[in-house]
């Protein structure tokens, strides 16, 4: 077992005091920044025509990233507080000359840009960042993003989308980190850091935004903009958290979502923006609607105009209007009519100014991209291999097929739609990516064999949505001549994102007659799949021997594939989302409040057992499906690795506690296969009776360790009162005393137990 060595007290001490002085000096001097911003605020405020304000609240669309001359008048009249989609860096720096050199207050621009997962270089979609649980990468990828952007001139990232997103349909669920709020939370944090690193002033900080605020990603059947209907507890305990650990992590913007959430739309929702986000949160930042969101409350029917859906989003406290302009048009007359006072328009017109002196743009002139480390460098590049290879999650490993031999290996097929597709491998929102980057998996698996063995490759679709099959008799013909055959399947980057969400989401097109036709050459057949969400896959299990887990993995989907394939690396990604069986079982995660009458294992009849006449006194009346079960095809936190790790000696200590005192849960992981390997050890927690019904199992923290053959090591968690806390009857945040279950294992299916009690006194 590894030992960890203990400081001393004495040394423990000195770093506590020298801690303890840094923090209150950083405390000292942020308050000072802040005090002296605010000043700068005001002065700059009295100087302000109210047409001016309004202004600083318009966030105008540069067309195809250009500037027009309707564009640079606008600027010029200071009519603008923001540019979205311009990209181009001469583009930006002669935005930002007209912003500050030609117009009367002389107020620079916030430049707004999607830059969602990677700029030039592409790393892979957040789902699938999210898999590596590598909170540590995530903020360095967010780094290198952010450091690639801000060369162009971009100062403001709509991102990260911290949507807790349980439902696969939902296209927008590739943006998401996943269905579970405390890593939706912890990864959320690790980019915004990233992004904005210590010092919003620094070149190559930029400024974040959580988004969309809030419960998209509960959006009715999966439909994109669909309604939310949430209640406020569930609001409260899932959907949250992640945003108040952004605002508590200094987020400088948040968005509003587009949903109806409850039937007040969230972008004049003044429940979601006044009572939480500023009140009880205390949020200090900008707050800009979605894409055209403040008018479309019009459409929902909320608002009877333009006019009143720019009177409910301004006094709700949406700051700045993305793309529509129904403050432009309309707050004149609402001030002119009272129905907006001066001081509300001033608070928004605040909030706006605030982020541009905290990035220090008044202070930035040009953007010299010399001034930038070189985008796509070779160690960016190392970067996105590292994390997409820790992202890429082993579903099947039947007969060890995997890790393949380079040593014996003769020949190999590489079959499929995805094997060799610069485009299709990066994943939606890539607007900046740029595919002469990519390095797909047939040159990487190439690179790595060697001209010793001989790569066939057939594409045998043209999309994975194609019908025709017959190019399948010319894969099944490499395969038969081949040692294996890998297929690269699963959905092009155009079936997930914004507005592309499936009813169905299985393999679409022939892909699973592909797999079929593959396998009757008799070779091992290795799947990979490229895939926005998680895909339906059941079927195609019993015809594939290994299945690997990809998302869509960015520019280094290939090397970073092909590493695992040939065991450079093991398998360490995890799922970040559950998998369904069948589509019909969504929404399903592991997170679930029990029912009354819980599956009970071992007494489940399928559909198909039942016998003819059977009375309904013959069956159990227990809460699963007749036709799919209970159970997930894949739970949250799976993912297997090409060793086998066995966990042991779990404790919580103290066993028994007062509310409020922390306690320690820890467990010793062995590596007991052949490989070294990192696994993550996953805390899941159950408050077993509280004051409302709790989730089954929570997830409360989680660790990647990495252990060589034979080594053990101890993983530790603390829990405060903080991390067991939920919103109870009362709207209030409480820790409830009772009994508690403690799980620490490789996935939400951890069997390893053990209890502890908080007691109220
Ligand atoms: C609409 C999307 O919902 C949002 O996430 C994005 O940032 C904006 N469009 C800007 O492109």
């Amino acid at each position: 077992m590894t030992v960890i060595p203990a400081f001393s007290r004495s040394a423990a001490s000195l770093l506590c005091t020298l801690a303890l002085l840094a923090c209150v000096n950083t405390t000292a001097r942020a308050e000072a920044t802040r005090a002296a911003i605010d000043e700068r605020v005001e002065r700059l405020l009295t100087q302000m025509t109210v047409a001016e304000k309004i202004g600083q609240l318009a966030q105008v669309n540069a067309d195809e990233g250009k500037m027009s001359a309707k564009l640079r008048a606008a600027v010029k009249a200071g009519m603008v507080g923001s540019v979205l989609n311009a990209v181009d860096v001469a583009t930006v720096n002669e935005l930002q000359r007209v912003a500050m050199q030609e117009s009367r207050l002389g107020i620079p621009l916030l430049m707004g840009r999607d830059v969602i997962h990677g700029f030039k270089t592409v790393l892979p979609i957040p789902l699938g960042q999210a898999a590596a649980w590598n909170p540590d990468l995530v903020q360095q990828g967010a780094r290198m993003a952010a450091l690639e952007a801000a060369a162009s001139g971009v100062n403001w990232t709509f991102a990260p989308m911290i949507d807790v997103s349980r439902d696969p349909r939902w296209g927008r669920i590739a943006e998401s980190f996943g269905e579970d709020p405390h890593l939706v939370s912890v990864l959320g944090v690790a980019s915004i850091r990233g992004f904005q690193g210590d010092d919003l002033t620094r070149p190559g900080a930029i400024a974040a935004c959580a988004k969309h605020f809030v419960g998209y990603g509960a959006s009715e059947g999966g439909r994109d903009y669909g309604f939310v209907g949430i209640p406020e507890i569930d609001l409260r305990n899932v959907y949250m958290p992640p945003f108040k650990a952004a605002v508590d992590a200094g987020v400088a913007t948040f968005m509003t979502a587009f949903s109806d959430v409850n039937g007040v739309p969230a972008s004049g929702n003044r429940f979601l923006m006044q009572t939480v986000l500023r009140d009880e949160w205390k949020f200090p930042g900008l707050v800009v609607s979605d894409w055209e969101s403040i008018l479309d409350m019009v459409v929902h029917g909320f608002a009877a105009s333009e006019k009143d859906a720019a009177f409910e989003a301004l006094s709700a406290g949406v700051d700045m209007e993305m793309a529509s302009t129904t403050y432009r048009d309309h707050l004149p007359a609402l001030l002119a009519e009272k129905r907006i006072d001066m001081a509300t328009l001033d608070a928004a017109v605040r909030n706006v100014l605030r982020v541009k002196f905290r990035l220090g743009l008044f202070e930035r002139t040009v953007t010299d991209p010399a001034d930038y480390p070189p985008v796509a460098s070779e160690q960016n590049l190392a970067l996105a291999k590292k994390l997409t290879a820790q992202s890429l999650v082993l579903l099947q490993n039947r007969g060890a097929v995997l890790p393949l031999e380079r040593q014996s290996l003769r020949s190999l097929a590489v079959i499929g739609p995805m094997a060799d597709d610069d485009y299709e491998q990066l994943g939606t929102w890539i607007y900046d990516g740029d595919t002469a980057l990519s390095r797909t998996p047939l040159q990487a698996i190439r690179d790595i064999v060697g001209p010793q063995v001989a790569v066939r490759h057939v594409r045998a679709m043209e999309t994975t949505r194609s019908r025709t099959t017959t190019a399948f008799a010319e894969a099944v013909d490499a395969a038969s001549r081949s040692d294996a055959a890998v297929l690269f399947l699963g959905e092009e980057s155009i079936l997930s994102g914004e507005a592309h969400s499936r009813a169905d989401i299985d393999l679409p097109g022939n892909q699973m007659e592909l797999v079929r036709a593959v396998r009757s050459a008799g070779k091992p057949v290795i799947v990979v799949i490229l895939a926005g969400r998680p895909l339906t896959i059941e079927p195609i299990l019993g015809d594939a021997d290994a299945v690997v887990y990809a998302w869509h993995p960015g520019t280094m989907a290939g090397p970073a594939i092909a590493d695992i394939l040939f065991g450079v690396e093991s398998p360490s990604g995890k799922l970040p989302v559950t998998f369904p069986r069948v589509v019909g079982q969504v929404p399903i995660y592991y997170a679930q409040r029990n029912t009354g009458k819980p599956p009970l294992p071992g007494t489940f009849l399928h559909i198909d057992d039942i016998k003819v006449r059977t009375s309904q006194t013959g069956l159990k009346n227990k809460s699963w499906y007749l036709d799919a079960g209970y159970e997930p095809l894949y739970p949250f936190g799976y993912g297997l690795s090409y060793t086998s790790f066995a966990y042991s000696d779990i404790a919580v200590t103290p066993s028994r506690a007062r509310v409020g005192m922390p306690v320690q849960v820890r467990a010793v992981v062995t590596n007991v296969g052949k490989v070294e390997a990192d696994e993550v050890a996953q805390l899941y927690v159950q408050d077993v009776v509280g004051s409302v019904t709790r989730p089954v199992r929570e997830l409360k923290g989680f660790q990647r360790v990495r252990l060589e053959p034979g080594e053990s090591r101890e993983v530790s968690f603390q829990l405060t009162a903080d991390d067991l806390a939920f919103y109870g009857r009362d709207m209030r945040r409480a820790t409830e005393p009772g009994t508690f279950h403690a799980w620490i294992g490789g996935s939400s299916k951890a069997e390893l137990r053990a209890d502890f009690e908080l007691t109220a006194d």
